[in-house]
This record gives C-alpha cells, structure tokens and sequence, in this order.
C-alpha cells in the first residue's frame, strides 16, 4: 500500500474502485474533483459506469447528477455519458459523447459560471450531494487532503457530500504539496473582503480539511492526467496573436498599461498560445497570470523569466507539458498557486487585480454581443466556464477568434448573435486576423463599423445590407429588423453557408 496515506485509519478503508463503486447508488447526486483534464478521479468514473451499464442490462435504472469543477476527460465525462450513466450534469463540458447526448435531449446539463457553482452546491439548490469523489496526491496524518492538479470545487463538494471517497493517485507528483491555497469565503452574515490583493499572495492552507468519519473508501491509482496536445499555432492564429500584442502596445501609450506587471487571464487554446509565444519576444516584463487554468505558454513564460507569477485553479497543459510539471513541482511551486475555482475566478479580486481578459468565441454580434457556447443558438459546443466570471469583472475584457470558420461557411460576425453568454455592456474588445474592434466608450450605432472592420471581408457586405435594413426601423438606440436578424443563421441551416449562394 502506498505511503502516500498517512492517517493509519484511512488506510483501513482502502479498497478497489469496484468495491467503491457500491457507495454510489442510483439517484446519487455526485460531486467530483477535475478540471480541464486535470485532477479528475481516474478509476471511479470507470466503475459507475459498468455498474450502470450492468443496472441497465437486468432492465433497471442508474443515472446519477454529476458536479464537476469543469471538464475532465474521455475516461470519465466520456464512459459516464457513454454509458447512459448521466441524468444532469454542471457546470462545464468540452467532451465528444457527452456532448452529443446533451444535444440529443439525453441528458440534462446547466451552464453555470464557474465562481457560481460550489456556492450554490454550498447554498442547497442541488439538494444534498450524496458522494464526493476527490482524487488526491497525499492523505496527511490527520486524513485531511493534499489535492492533486486542480482543486475546483473539491472543498465545496467534500463539505457537503454524506459520504467521501478518495482516490490517491501516485501518478501526480508528491511534490505538487505546498502549490495549493486552500481558502473559503465565510459563509454570510460573516463575509469579509477576501485578502488578495496580488496574484501571487497566499492565503490558506496546503490542503483541504475533511471530516475524516464521511470517508467511505480510499483508492489507490496510478494513471495520467488526460490533457490534450496543442495544435501549432496556424497562420491565422499568429495574425491574431500579433493584433493583440499590438492592442497591448496601443495600451502602454495610452497610459492605461505598463510593460512592468501586466496582469493576464487566458481562455485555452491555440490562439491564447500563440500570444504567450508572442510575449516571449515584447517589452511586457513580471508579467503576471490570475487566472483559470496554467497553460504550456505560462510555463515558458516563467522558464524564461518572464512571468513571475501564475494564480489558477487547475492545469491545462500539453502530456509533454504535464510531465515536465510532475517531474519539477518542487521548483514550480514557486510561482504557481492553485487555489479553489470560487476564489481564481471570484469577481472581488478578479476587478481588483486589474487583469485583462482574453477568451475564444463562437460569435459576436454587430453590437458587441458574444455567444461563447452554442451553434446557432440550440447546440451547445463546451460550456461558459470561467468566460462570464472574467469578462464581466476585469479590467479589460477581450474576445479573440478566427473572422470565420468551416472553411468559410460560418462568420463570426452576426448581425444578432443566436445565443448570448457576455452582453454589450461586459464585452470590450474583439480581436480577429483582420484587427482589433476596440468598442470602449462607444454607442451601440457607433461600435457597427469597428465590429464590421474585423469581420471576414466576404462577410462585410452582407453585414453593411443587413444594417442598412436596420437602420429604416422607427427606433434607432441598438436598431435591429428582428425580420432579418437571423438570416446568417437561417442560411448556413438551409443551404450549409451564411453567405449568399448568388454572392459564392
Ligand atoms: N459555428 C460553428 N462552429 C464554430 C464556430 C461557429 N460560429 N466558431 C468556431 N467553431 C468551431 C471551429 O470550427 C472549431 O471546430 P473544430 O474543432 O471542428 O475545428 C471549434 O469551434 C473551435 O474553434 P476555434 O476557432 O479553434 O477556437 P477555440 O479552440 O478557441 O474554441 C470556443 C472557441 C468558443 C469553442 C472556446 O473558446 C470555448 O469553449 N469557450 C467557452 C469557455 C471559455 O471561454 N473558457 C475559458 C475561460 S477561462
């Protein structure tokens, strides 16, 4: 048995994943560490879903809410959905299968900010969490736990949950113990302003205090991280990459930036890369990251000195990034914090670290509307994450994304956007490959030209037609013709394109 559990009465307890799986009944509402493939329990997941399956082969019923810090991986969101395992399911998905049942109506899923959803587990709108499943890097003496590569809403869940299970996974490294910062907002009336006043500033504990008497089993796993590879930034991405690093530039002079102590939050993905590799080469010094997830560029960026700090709540690196992480924790958590979601995401100290946030996009509207979650307005693709947290709260909230995709077929320029995550009034910027729509200070009729100036020239005639047409309606504050708000939309459903076959 492995050292790694220090309390002699929760070795007791240890046994397989199958044996635990028996803890999980149907019904249960069940609530597990992980985040963006990061710190997910490897071996539960696995085993309620053949109990399901089995449940389900005898005629009987298994499905089970399931309560995340966001996404986690195949062989947990994947096997669960895939197996018919799942009723509803918050706050975050980015996966294939589960995807597809959510769209199909198969299963229930609520899109719900990240700095919302421990506390409303912690507020009892989910009714009572019936398991917490939490994987671990250690178990200290007195059975509390060393969380492994995220910390999401583990303390949320293992506040609330009836019963605990732990996965201890000798897989993390043992020397991620010291990178955690565990610290709770007092329940009302108690509240107090939360002590951060710099990303880098430390203000709990190593590791999450449980009552040991709810742990009703501990597993011992041995298994990787699943965090996908990053695809090398294309050329479109290092145009957009380059138009932020000069929206950046165009804040210096403004005098509403320095080069000493830029503050980043960063969605995940190619693009966001590709600024990282972007700073590399800038005047930007001790940089500084308050944010979701640690990303393979925020790495870099502290190996070259760049970044002298990076607050988040999980990583979200590349399997080459993820071992290197593991194989050097010791010198890293130095300058990386990982703190619960309720706290990296937390409005309070998200406006007072003054960050600027940058994040990817299904489309934005002619106003400065943004749609991060759903293909023409009914399919959702992942989820809002930590996007609204940001947006609305920082400093500087930006939207980076590619004019077009499909090969074309899709502008993300829309007269209306067919679903709306960030409004007019929390959206600032928008960048793509052809600029930067910079919509501060602006009326809504004065943010059209900026926001047509950075959409795919093939699109910019048939969004000056469509405000033309709005432009003949009797009110003109945000003038729209709700007749042809949605045209985009109604052409890609019917003919495959939102151009126009004739224009083609
Ligand atoms: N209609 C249909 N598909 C679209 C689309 C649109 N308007 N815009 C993008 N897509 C597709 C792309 O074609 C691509 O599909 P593929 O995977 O089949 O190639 C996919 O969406 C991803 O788009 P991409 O341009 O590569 O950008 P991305 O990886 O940055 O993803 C989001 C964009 C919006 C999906 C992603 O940023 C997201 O999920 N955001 C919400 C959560 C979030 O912001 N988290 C960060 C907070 S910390």
């Amino acid at each position: 048995m492995s050292d790694r559990i220090a309390s002699a009465k929760l070795r007791d307890k240890v046994m397989s994943a199958e044996e635990a799986a028996e803890f999980v009944e149907h019904g249960d509402k069940v609530g597990i560490s992980g985040f963006t493939g990061a710190g997910y329990p490897k071996a539960l997941p696995g085993a309620i879903a053949e109990k399901a399956k089995a449940a389900h082969d005898k005629g009987q019923d298994f499905k089970i809410d399931l309560f995340t810090g966001a996404s986690t991986a195949p062989e947990c969101d994947g096997v669960l959905a895939e197996a018919g395992a799942l009723r509803y399911r918050m706050p975050y998905q980015s996966d294939p299968q589960m995807r597809n049942k959510i769209n199909a109506g198969e299963m229930k899923f609520q899109d719900i900010h990240l700095s919302h959803s421990g506390m409303m587990v912690e507020q009892g709108f989910f009714g009572d969490i019936n398991v917490a499943i939490i994987e671990a890097v250690r178990i200290t003496e007195d059975g509390n736990i060393v969380p492994s590569s995220s910390v999401g809403n583990s303390v949320e869940f293992l506040n609330a949950a009836q019963k605990i299970i732990i996965e201890v996974n000798s897989w993390q490294s043992e020397d991620l113990e010291g990178m955690h910062d565990i610290w709770t907002v007092p329940p009302l009336p108690n509240r107090i302003p939360i002590p951060i006043t710099k990303a880098g500033d430390r203000i709990g504990t190593t590791y999450i205090e449980i009552d040991p008497e709810k742990v009703v089993a501990v597993v011992e796993t041995n298994d990787p991280d699943r965090n996908a590879p990053f695809k090398a930034p294309d050329e479109v991405s290092e145009q957009i990459a380059g138009n932020f690093l000069d929206f950046l530039e165009h804040e210096v002079q403004a005098g509403r930036l320095a080069y000493d102590g830029y503050v980043m939050q960063s969605g995940v993905g190619n693009v966001p890369n590709a600024v990282m590799a972007g700073l590399m080469e800038s005047k930007f010094e001790n940089i500084q990251a308050y944010t979701e997830v640690i990303q393979d560029g925020m790495v870099d960026l502290i190996d070259a000195g760049k970044m002298t700090v990076a607050s988040a709540t999980s990583f979200s690196l590349s399997p080459e990034y993820a071992e290197k992480m593991n194989n050097e924790a010791a010198r890293y958590r130095e300058s990386i914090i990982l703190r619960p979601q309720s706290i990296s995401n937390h409005p309070e100290v998200i406006r007072r670290t003054g960050l600027i946030a940058t994040n990817g996009m299904i489309e934005a509207d002619i106003y400065g509307n943004a749609n991060s979650t759903h293909i023409n307005g009914s399919r959702l693709m992942n989820a809002l994450g930590g996007s609204g947290d940001f947006t609305r709260n920082a400093y500087i909230s930006s939207f980076i994304s590619p004019s077009e995709a499909k090969g074309g077929a899709i502008s993300a320029i829309v007269p209306m956007v067919s679903h709306v995550d960030h409004t007019e009034h929390d959206a600032m910027v928008f960048i793509t490959e052809y600029g930067v729509a910079d919509l501060r200070g602006l009326a809504p009729r004065d943010r059209v030209a900026k926001m047509i100036s950075i959409a795919h020239p093939t699109y910019r005639p048939l969004l000056e037609e469509y405000v033309e047409l709005a432009s003949k309606c009797k009110y003109q504050s945000t003038p729209h013709d709700l007749k042809h708000a949605f045209d985009f939309h109604n052409r890609i459903e019917e003919t495959g394109t939102m151009q126009k076959k004739d224009a083609q």
